[in-house]
């Protein structure tokens, strides 16, 4: 989440970001469009003000629609991105469907 505290985290390095770190980083933006959700649903778990309630859900769910638009990103960049999330997906379908 926010750093502050290191005096790097806006330095821009003297080179563009090779593909491989550009996919690196998109991955390291969902994670954080995921911790951001995370963050503002806690909060809003945490208060009985309706309005804070309200604000906090709607720009956690923001959040999610960011990660929504990094995902297809990354699908763009890697070309088999939603393969391998639709193999871990149908591995759960199948372990659900055991369950019944
Ligand atoms: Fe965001």
């Amino acid at each position: 989440m926010a750093e502050f505290v290191n005096p790097f985290s806006g330095v821009i390095p003297p080179r563009k970001l090779s593909q491989n770190e550009l996919v690196r980083a998109i991955r390291l933006n969902i994670a954080a469009e995921h911790e951001a959700v995370h963050l503002y649903m806690s909060h809003a778990d945490a208060t009985d003000n309706p309005l804070a309630k309200k604000v906090l859900i709607n720009i956690a769910n923001e959040e999610r629609q960011h990660a929504g638009e990094f995902a297809r990103l990354l699908e763009l960049l890697t070309g088999d991105e939603d393969e391998w999330l639709k193999k871990g997906a149908a591995e759960v379908d199948e372990m659900a469907e055991g369950l019944k």
